[in-house]
């Protein structure tokens, strides 16, 4: 089991720059309600440029080097992203690809996560969450079993910044606990190994 005396260091990423995201109003309120079990650092993707495949190794720009520095050091990763045109925000799949290298061998690969998504629509966020995960497949993330959190018309569930829907946020709740239960299955995996 986790050992509840030690935060677990989590990274919330949303690939939504506005300033008044919901997605990352879902991450801050995720950051509140499981401090002291968990420091989930809420990452700006602003600094990170577009993907270029010259630019790999050594050769990568100093805000992808510090983005995979801290992803390695993570215990965890949590991804709550808006629907952009029925998929993943463009923001959060440059992202992605930067970390997703050298392939089956980055520092996404075995990477415990929780994915959610929000739309504003009636209907949004399903089609974003299964492209995510397929992304995220790609990259060998072990993403935690658990119920599919998609909060549609956030804009009715979240005030002030914060997720104030309870329904939703037991299920986004959830998500980390399943992340907890991931993160702890990896810590006695790499114990048995020595
Ligand atoms: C370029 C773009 C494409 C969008 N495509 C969809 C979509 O396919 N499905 C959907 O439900 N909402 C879509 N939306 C609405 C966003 O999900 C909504 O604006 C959301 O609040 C943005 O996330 P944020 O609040 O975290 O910034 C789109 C918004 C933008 C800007």
């Amino acid at each position: 089991m986790l050992d509840e005396r030690t935060p677990v260091r989590l990274i919330g990423m949303s690939g939504s720059l506005r300033a008044g995201s919901y997605s990352n109003a879902v991450l801050a309120t995720l950051r509140e309600r499981f401090a002291g079990r968990a420091d989930i650092m809420l990452y700006d993707l602003a600094p990170i440029p577009l993907y270029n495949q010259d630019f790999e190794g050594d050769k990568r720009p100093a805000a992808v080097k510090a983005m995979l520095a801290d992803i390695a050091a993570a215990d965890g990763l949590v991804f709550c992203a808006p629907e952009f045109n029925h998929s993943i925000p463009g923001v959060l799949k440059n992202a992605i690809d930067w970390a997703s290298r050298p392939s089956f061998q980055s520092v996404l690969a075995y990477k415990p996560a929780a994915v959610m998504a929000t739309s504003r629509g009636p209907l949004g966020g399903a089609r974003c969450l299964e492209h995510l995960k397929v992304a995220l497949d790609s990259c060998l993330v072990r993403v935690a079993l658990a119920r599919e959190v998609i909060i549609t018309a956030c804009e009715t569930k979240i005030r002030d910044g914060r997720l104030v829907d309870e329904t939703s946020l037991m299920f986004a709740c959830g998500a980390v606990e399943a992340l907890f239960g991931e993160i702890a299955v990896r810590r006695l995996d790499t114990a048995a190994r020595g």
